[in-house]
């Protein structure tokens, strides 16, 4: 009986013991709550996916895709010599674009590290005769431009023994057995960890990959939640998101839809689209249909599809995070170049309507899309809406005045007692975004 009491008491102690280490709800901080404001408000980023697949120049799956042995692919990494890369000038194409923020990625699935780490000699300072850490040219022509700075990082790795191989296989030829979960933790955190400590300022980290071993597949512990303490420790204001298509997980700052407005699932990624959280949204799309730098696909979006692009994302209320591949030289593809000067000149004009906007009273529809700045509500319309016809908005509050963003004109409108507006759209030369403005 006495030593049945013992164990009981043990047990409760271990019980009680163990709560009290577990961690609870994650709590953000003042600076955190800041940082996401920011980055709410910033609704445009470029995302930039750069690794030694630039030089196979087929995306940045070629690794896995083609079967190559990793050993084999590795030998790639003393051939990369990117002598066009300049950091600044990328910086400045982005800044002239609009975009407030870039995300690079700092080493994607092929397992290759975008700077110096010491934490595998596998990087772009110790493998590649270039020998430049990209990741600190690319902080520093950030950090002088007032440019937020996102770094993407791949859970999932195609090259690394000792990362347990997911959904995604054995297709490089790594041996199962030399799989070890502890050591390839340990390993990313300590990369994490000099991400977050050597290069200043680093705006979110942004992952990928989990899908490797998703919900549906064997249970697997991916250890999301220290992993993210570890980088709130670091850098408080630091925001986490992750490109996981499932619901928000305890410790994330941010919510990720890949090539989706949020709530949506035209990308069938997941059976139903996560639901979307009242965190900060951002949506990652392709200016081409890769990632990676791929020589054969010139099919990038015109201007006039990246803006309508960005304005139903801000009219999800979320941000558009829009990905060049960089050429395998270093410079950004020309046809990327010249779309980014057609988004600038476009955001110059009309950078009141996206930056600092929330999602409008009515969601993106087929004419266009509404936006939010405090009592002011813009209406985009991006179909080419015919001179006097009408188009019917069930709005919120009242609307005192209706004007055409760019003369001023007054709109004509009527207005029912349950908030339902009804604009005429006047006579208008056909442009991308036909912008009223309701007050
Ligand atoms: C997917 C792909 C990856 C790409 C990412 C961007 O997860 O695996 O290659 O980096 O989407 O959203």
């Amino acid at each position: 009986m006495k030593l049945k009491k013992l164990m009981a008491a043990l047990l409760l102690f271990a019980c009680i013991g163990g709560q009290s280490f577990a961690q609870g709800a994650y709590v953000p901080s003042e600076e955190n709550l800041r940082s996401r404001a920011e980055f709410a408000d910033m609704k445009f980023g470029i995302f930039l996916h750069w690794g030694l697949y630039s030089m196979f120049a087929q995306g940045e799956w070629y690794l896995q895709n083609s079967g190559t042995h990793h050993a084999e692919y590795a030998k790639s990494a003393d051939a990369f010599y990117p002598h066009r890369f300049d950091a600044k000038q990328w910086v400045e194409a982005f800044k002239d674009a609009g975009a407030k923020y870039v995300c690079f990625t700092s080493r994607h699935h092929e397992g290759f590290s975008m700077w110096k780490t010491d934490a595998s000699t596998y990087n772009i300072v110790e493998a590649t005769p270039f020998g430049r850490d990209v990741i600190a040219e690319l902080a520093d022509a950030c950090h002088s431009a007032d440019m937020r700075l996102h770094l993407y990082y791949s859970h999932l790795d195609w090259t690394r023994e000792d990362y347990p191989a997911g959904r995604t296989g054995l297709k490089t030829g790594k041996d199962p057995k030399k799989a070890d979960w502890k050591h390839y933790y340990d390993f990313m955190n300590q990369q994490l960890t000099e991400l977050l400590t050597r290069y200043g300022k680093i705006g979110a980290i942004w992952f990928d990959g989990y899908w490797d071993h998703d919900s549906d597949s064997i249970p697997f512990d991916w250890q999301l939640r220290p992993q993210y303490d570890l980088i709130h420790r670091l850098q408080p204001a630091c925001l986490i998101g992750n490109n996981h298509h499932e619901a928000i997980k305890d410790g994330e700052d941010i919510q990720i839809f890949e090539r989706d407005l949020p709530g949506e699932n035209t990308a069938g990624f997941v059976d139903k689209a996560a639901e979307v959280s009242r965190l900060p949204l951002e949506t990652c799309q392709t200016m081409n249909g890769m990632w990676g730098y791929k020589v054969k696909d010139l099919n990038y979006k015109s201007v006039e599809d990246i803006v309508h692009l960005l304005i139903n994302t801000s009219g999800k209320g979320a941000n558009l995070l829009l990905n060049i591949g960089p050429q395998p030289n270093g410079e950004l593809p020309a046809i990327a170049l010249e779309r980014l000067k057609g988004v600038g000149k476009w955001l110059r004009e009309y950078g009141e309507t996206i930056y600092g906007t929330t999602a409008g009273d009515v969601l993106p529809q087929s004419w266009g899309a509404m936006t939010r700045k405090g009592t002011v509500q813009y209406v985009h319309l991006t179909d080419n809406a015919t001179a006097g016809t009408t188009l019917t908005l069930p709005l919120k509050g009242k609307v005192k005045t209706a004007t055409v963003f760019t003369t001023g004109e007054k709109v004509p409108f009527k207005q029912t007692k349950e908030g339902t507006l009804t604009l005429t759209i006047p006579h208008h030369t056909p442009t991308i975004d036909y912008v009223l403005v309701l007050k």
